[in-house]
């Protein structure tokens, strides 16, 4: 495929190798050494606002479960969305949650403020609610962050692919909201596996005990994990900080050409775009009777567009954990009509040309096939 849906890029080993020699001369490799130490400073810097703090983490999912592991879910419920991938789903029963599966809105593919309220009608024992970041997207999430504050339960936001430019973004609220970002090397800011936890300083001490097998000072632990992020990680995350102004530039023309492509398209149904996006990827709407023969006009172009989130956990999870399943029908219409477009880190110059004229003429061919 000329235009693969993932084209990840990495720093280069030579411009973070380098920075492991007070690693090596500590001989001091993980459980939060030097190089780890100092990248947790340099994003609760760049990121978070005054009164957060940063734990890295070995990725998006153990981030999760070790932030509901400080939460104490076990045997009590967790609202989540229906519309996410498996790893939310697998984070809360890895705790020990009860999952309740929500509907979202179908304006922004998140979290339905009714629902939630609907969920937390019928069940009692709501340990957190988790909200999830699609598309990379960064929408303002105020109503679902009033429930939570209301009922007095604290808020959880998978954000795996939300993680952009640094002077674009600051994460955290007076709401005290936590944030679990993915570092994987399909995401933007990307090192290969690795996952980012904000969180107020106040539960911070918590969450870090619980990345650490929940150990307290005595030796008795919690529930807890191993989600330590290393020092060779950490070396590539501070690669990745050099290069994520330029990975976010080339993401916005990407999405801009989109934009233009799509424009006045009536087959093709756009999101309200956020003002902030890391444009992990590109998400249109197309009829669902008609997404297959799309994904296939795409393909034949050069173009791999893929569903997304599908299956969602109420039609996909097979394991052995029992969900409570809300009415979905949002969540279902979506996984059978959007399509997300690719989005590159960098590009080459003669790129924008031919992905152009790959999109029109996939345009052009489902036109006239209606
Ligand atoms: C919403 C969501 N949660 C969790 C994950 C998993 O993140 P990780 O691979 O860092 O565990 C992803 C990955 O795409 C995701 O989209």
């Amino acid at each position: 495929m000329k235009y693969p849906y993932l084209r990840p890029i990495l720093p280069q080993p030579e411009t973070w190798v380098p920075l492991l020699e007070t690693s090596y001369s500590q001989r001091y490799f993980s459980n939060y050494g030097p190089l780890a130490t100092r990248l947790e400073g340099r994003m609760t810097e760049n990121y978070l606002i005054e009164g957060y703090s940063s734990t890295l983490v070995t990725s998006n999912t153990l981030g999760i479960q070790a932030v509901l592991n400080a939460l104490e879910v076990y045997g009590r419920y967790v609202i989540l969305p229906d519309f996410t991938f498996s790893g939310t789903l697998q984070a809360v029963i890895a705790a020990g949650g009860k999952p309740i599966v929500c509907d979202v809105l179908k304006e922004t593919s998140e979290l339905d403020p009714k629902s939630v309220e609907a969920a937390l009608e019928k069940y009692d024992d709501v340990a957190a609610i988790m909200h999830v970041r699609c598309y990379g997207f960064v929408n303002d999430i105020t109503p679902v962050k009033k429930i939570s504050k209301a009922h007095g339960i604290p808020l959880v936001i998978d954000a795996a692919a939300a993680l952009s430019k640094p002077s674009e973004q600051t994460f955290g609220s007076e709401y005290g909201e936590i944030e679990i970002f993915s570092l994987h090397a399909t995401k933007v800011f990307a090192i290969g596996e690795g996952g980012l936890i904000a969180a107020p300083e106040q539960i911070s001490e918590r969450i870090r005990r619980s990345v650490n097998f929940g150990f307290q000072s005595d030796r008795t632990f919690h529930d807890g994990t191993n989600a330590k992020m290393d020092e060779f990680r950490a070396a590539i995350g501070f690669g990745t900080l050099d290069l994520i102004d330029g990975i976010v530039d080339n993401r916005q023309k990407h999405a801009s050409l989109y934009l233009e492509l799509f424009e006045g398209n009536d087959f093709v149904e756009l999101f309200d775009m956020p003002e902030l996006a890391s444009w992990s990827c590109f998400p249109i709407l197309v009829p669902e009777s008609n997404r297959e023969k799309c994904i296939t006009v795409f393909a034949d172009q050069g173009v791999e567009v893929k569903k997304y989130y599908w299956p969602s956990l109420s039609v996909g999870y097979q394991g052995r954990a029992k969900l409570e399943i809300m009415p979905v029908e949002t969540s279902l219409l979506l996984q059978n009509s959007v399509m997300c477009l690719p989005i590159y880190s960098e590009s080459p110059d003669d790129f924008w040309t031919g992905l152009s004229q790959a999109v029109r003429k996939s345009l052009q061919l489902l036109d006239s096939t209606r």
